[in-house]
């Protein structure tokens, strides 16, 4: 099999993750300050310890600014729920994700607007798209750093330095991006920074974060036991607790931090060294067979590790499963949860196959992606 979904998720793991989850399992692992002995104190000391690796990847000081959650899609609510009130504006792009434009598209009948910066084919607006784009009663920006459809980078530090000087929030979805390029909090100040455990980090699925800026308020999502000032009936405001009610996911933590143990070990300049060379090959490959459309930017330093294309006419779902079933190439086709992505790119009738490498993936299995799209697309020409 050859594994080109990593976008969806990563596979395989990093080295060390299946059997930090399992060692967690096996040993037992209550709630963290739940129980005494090992059962309480390992888990608290492991999700501390993932925490810290966050952070520290991140280029952030503090860890107890890294809240820790189920993924990427529970981030991004807790922060435009957590922060948005009616009469609020929010100016965003038109390449987000489902997990940014389902809460957004809900929050308009609470009397919530937005603007949405335009993509056209799919690439990073400008800077100055985003101040255009600004109202008196808006309250925060919220952009993707990668599309999971374009694979467009779009331009953290720029958007994120006009935000500070506009006194808006941003809101940056991270997804594509964590553990696959370098992200520091620190040198660029993103406000609330979603990111995912099972992409680009390389660890389990159910796993996630939101870093968050000690000076951004938000509401948190749900309330419930934390574990710490159990006398109280009311919800602790000391962060990270304020926004983890529940018995956390201990083996997936454990999991992630085995995860990013890895990824800071080989270095993401490494890892994005590695992938930016494997799409710019796929890239010059792919532009010389006829037939196929490759969507988004031309040059692989604009994009995150990811390829969308169409071959002719042919359905994405019939090239998706031929690439599987005649030549075990793994892909992801149709909408990738972006419709408004796809609109961006004129694919929103039909979808595309998109295409997706990791640190492991290996040149040869591109080049062999590279010939089976050559022979699906010559016998549909
Ligand atoms: C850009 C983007 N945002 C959000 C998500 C949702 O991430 P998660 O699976 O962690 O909820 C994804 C993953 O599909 C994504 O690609």
């Amino acid at each position: 099999m050859i594994y080109l979904d990593n976008a969806a998720t990563s596979f395989p793991k990093a080295p060390g993750v299946a059997e930090a989850v399992g060692e967690c399992l096996e040993h037992g692992a209550g709630g963290p300050g739940r129980s005494f002995g090992a059962f309480g104190a390992g888990p608290a000391r492991l999700i501390f310890e993932t925490r810290e690796r966050l952070a520290t990847l991140l280029g952030w000081a503090d860890p107890t600014d890294i809240v820790l959650t189920s993924g990427a899609t529970y981030s991004l609510n807790l922060a435009l729920y957590g922060l948005l009130c009616p009469g609020d504006h929010v100016v965003t792009t038109a390449l987000e994700h489902n997990a940014v434009a389902r809460p957004l598209t809900h929050l308009r009948d609470r009397g919530i607007e937005f603007t949405r910066v335009p993509c056209p084919e799919g690439l990073s607006p400008e800077q100055e798209a985003f101040r255009a784009a600004l109202r008196p009663n808006t309250r925060l920006i919220a952009m993707v750093h990668a599309s999971n459809v374009s694979g467009a980078l779009l331009p953290l530090a720029e958007v994120a330095s006009l935000a500070r000087e506009a006194g808006v929030p941003l809101l940056v979805d991270a997804s594509q991006t964590l553990g696959a390029l370098p992200v520091n909090a620190a040198r660029d100040r993103p406000h609330l920074l979603a990111f995912t455990g099972h992409k680009g980090l390389l660890g389990p699925a159910g796993t996630g974060g939101l870093f968050m800026d000690p000076q951004i308020d938000l509401q948190p999502l749900c309330r419930g036991g934390t574990g710490s000032r159990s006398f109280s009936d009311e919800q602790p405001r000391d962060r990270p607790d304020y926004f983890e009610s529940g018995t956390p996911n201990v083996p997936g933590l454990a999991g992630l931090g085995a995860a990013v143990r890895f990824v800071a070990k080989r270095g993401v300049e490494v890892i994005r060294g590695h992938e930016r060379a494997l799409i710019e090959r796929l890239l010059t490959e792919l532009a010389g067979l006829p037939g196929v459309t490759v969507y988004g930017p031309r040059r692989a330093e604009e994009r995150a590790g990811l390829i969308a294309l169409n071959v002719g006419e042919l359905d994405p779902a019939e090239v998706g499963l031929r690439l599987e079933r005649d030549y075990g190439i793994i892909t992801r086709c149709g909408f990738h949860c972006a419709p408004w992505a796809h609109e961006s790119l004129g694919t929103l009738e039909r979808g595309a196959v998109r295409l997706s490498v990791s640190p492991f993936t290996t040149e040869s299995e591109t080049e062999q992606a590279v010939r089976a799209l050559a022979e699906i697309a010559a016998r549909a020409g």
